[in-house]
């Protein structure tokens, strides 16, 4: 029979599978895709700063350029070519209306030091956009500029800061569980505060009685994130928030999982503080790639005078941009008013949807996040029982005994067309595997998923360690050398010559 993962070509390529190389190996020295005029003859006003050796450009013509990027772009596996089930990031579909209004020149051109009576519209954008996420929360004001879900995190807790130095209460340590996403320790520490953690109960939740040991008057606050990162709705969350309040503390709630509970939970209901929604994730601007993000940063009125500048006032004569307040604001969190693009996208995703559709996506992201479950929990094995929000966890318990790891079912999953779920996180989980399917996934698509995974892991439990060890085959490039990338990362292209020679020092 025909071997396909054995099958050589002489180019090396694979059908529409082109191998490409870096764009400096393609150099052709004094090839140029332009022809530029020669400069005029204009006396030189760069005192003696001129490059020395030529700029190091590879030599290449336009088409070669074009194909090369464009080769590179079909070696990416993106949302828009397939299911991408990381769990926590959330890769969604981004309709295609959201981009066709952000590209509109009016939004698209514009430039963040125009007058503020020429943008009188792209404010109100924002200002609309505002309203929308903070009817969604229960909320009383809202910080737009934050760039990303971190650095929401770090404007909520500044705001918390803030507010603790007006009452004159420094405190200097921040609860987190231990199921936490990275980025809230991280923000807690770059905040000045001292991290400690909370451990998590069997049942995936924060331990209650665990939390309320480490509450104390030294307590700022507690970052906790609902659902949470095991893909569970923390159901003590009520006297979670009473018993924080009760330790003169503040409740910030990682919100970067608000795509399960939108439209049917409000967390100013819930005793929240404050709380960053990801815009990239819920609101289904695009993601991945290096972002943009936005993460807004809703807040309860005990902390919204410290929200950060500028905002925004509307009256009758338009909207106004604050952008100083002798009171109680911390400052700016940074330049300019955040990302216009995604709050455009944001506001174009919530009005097509309108308020019950968008109730019906957080419905329907649960719905097919449980469908996995049910379909996929008599082979996988599942940490905590019971049904899932958003995204499902599995651990690695089903691949005991038979040599193959969550890495290497996750490089299988590659050649079976799909990108792999979220691995090894959150790690309260051994081998853990985080699958979120988000709601704009067809039932076609889910159980072609399904039957993928079933397949691997049947192959898994049937001792075929030897199939998953190579994995993934039919891919440009095999799988590396893990070690060698960790221990010596090469990060660069460096000329072969100079490489050499750095290695001869
Ligand atoms: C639970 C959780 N919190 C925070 C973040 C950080 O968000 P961002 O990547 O936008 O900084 C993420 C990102 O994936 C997340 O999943």
């Amino acid at each position: 029979m025909f071997d396909q993962r054995n099958f050589q070509t002489a180019s090396g390529h694979r059908g529409l599978d082109l191998v490409e190389p870096l764009i400096f190996e393609l150099d052709n020295p004094g090839r140029c895709g332009v022809d530029l005029p020669i400069p005029p003859d204009v006396p030189n006003r760069i005192g003696g700063l001129e490059r020395e050796a030529p700029i190091g450009l590879p030599g290449l013509s336009e088409p070669q350029v074009v194909r090369h990027f464009v080769r590179l772009s079909r070696n990416n596996f993106a949302i828009d070519a397939g299911l991408y089930p990381l769990g926590s990031c959330t890769m969604k579909h981004n309709p295609r209306l959201n981009e066709k209004i952000a590209r509109l020149p009016g939004f698209a051109d514009l430039h963040p030091l125009q007058p503020v009576e020429t943008v009188q519209g792209a404010l109100q954008l924002i200002d609309t956009l505002s309203d929308w996420l903070l009817k969604l929360t229960g909320m009383s004001a809202i910080a737009m500029s934050p760039a990303a879900g971190a650095h929401g995190e770090l404007c909520g807790l500044m705001c918390v800061r803030a507010a603790l130095e007006a009452r004159s209460d420094a405190r200097e340590v921040v609860l987190v569980p231990e199921s936490a996403h990275g980025t809230n320790p991280a923000t807690a520490a770059i905040c000045g505060y001292r991290v400690e953690e909370i451990p998590t109960d069997q049942r995936g939740r924060v331990d209650f009685l665990g939390l309320k040991e480490k509450l104390g008057p030294n307590v700022a606050a507690i970052m906790l994130t609902n659902p949470n990162t095991c893909g569970l709705f923390e159901n003590d969350i009520l006297e979670i928030a009473q018993a924080v309040h009760d330790a003169g503390a503040f409740f910030y709630c990682d919100g970067a999982n608000f795509n399960a509970i939108m439209g049917k939970v409000r967390p100013g209901d819930l005793g929240i503080d404050c709380m960053h929604l990801n815009l990239h994730k819920t609101f289904s601007t695009p993601h991945g790639g290096g972002g943009p993000g936005s993460g807004p940063v809703v807040l309860a009125e005990a902390l919204a005078p410290f929200a950060p500048l500028p905002r925004i006032e509307s009256g009758p004569n338009g909207n106004t941009l604050i952008e100083q307040d002798k009171v109680a604001s911390f400052g700016r969190l940074k330049g300019f008013h955040g990302q216009m693009g995604m709050f455009v996208r944001a506001l174009s995703f919530i009005l097509s949807h309108g308020a019950d559709g968008l109730r019906l996506a957080a419905e329907d992201a649960v719905l097919n996040a449980n469908y996995i479950l049910a379909r996929l929990g008599d082979l996988f094995s599942v940490p905590y029982s019971g049904p899932c929000m958003h995204e499902v966890l599995f651990d690695d318990q089903f691949l005991k005994d038979t040599g193959v790891s969550t890495l290497d079912f996750a490089k299988a999953m590659i050649d079976e067309g799909f990108h792999p779920m979220t691995m090894y996180f959150p790690l309260v989980v051994s081998g853990a595997m985080l699958i979120e399917p988000t709601e704009s996934e067809s039932k076609d698509s889910l159980d072609q998923f399904i039957s993928s995974m079933r397949h691997l892991a049947e192959r898994a439990m049937a001792n075929d360690r030897g199939f998953f060890e190579h994995a993934p085959y039919l891919v440009p490039y095999r799988r590396l050398d893990e070690t060698q990338a960790a221990r010596k990362p090469v990060l660069r292209w460096r000329p072969e010559r100079q490489d050499a020679a750095e290695s001869a020092d």
